[in-house]
């Protein structure tokens, strides 16, 4: 892992510390590498007792971000204490696909380091676009 990576791999690890997920007891950490800068923003699943209510770690992160006034991002790490690694489920992705291009690197990751890396287009071929 590049040194780059591992900073952003340590990030969402922290984050996944936060995760608020008494129901699932499924603990989740994402956190984006922000484009021409050392920041790596964080989120965690956040559960609610009502299910639907639930926020994925993934769009944790993405809406940290951009309410923090970043929108340009080299990539994201997603860490579970899975095998394999979890992938981000399909309105996380609809929500990279947002902000992100098709050739977004995705890289899966558990508490050892990243185990896989897909681009975005790999798991969300044909994302939804209103413009
Ligand atoms: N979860 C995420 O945080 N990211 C995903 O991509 C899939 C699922 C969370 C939601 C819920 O808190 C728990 O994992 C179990 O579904």
């Amino acid at each position: 892992m590049s040194p780059e990576m591992h900073k952003t791999w340590e990030a969402a690890c922290l984050s996944r510390q936060r995760s608020y997920s008494p129901y699932s007891h499924f603990a989740v950490g994402a956190a984006l590498k922000i484009r021409n800068s050392d920041l790596s923003i964080g989120g965690c699943n956040v559960e609610n007792a009502s299910y639907g209510g639930t926020v994925c770690a993934e769009r944790s992160a993405v809406f940290s971000a951009v309410s923090q006034g970043y929108q340009d991002f080299e990539f994201l790490i997603v860490v579970t204490d899975a095998e394999p690694p979890a992938v981000p489920c399909a309105f996380c992705l609809g929500v990279l696909a947002e902000f992100c291009p098709p050739d977004f690197p995705v890289h899966l990751a558990n508490l050892a380091g990243v185990e896989r890396s897909y681009r975005l287009d790999e798991l969300l071929p044909h994302p939804f676009k209103l413009l």
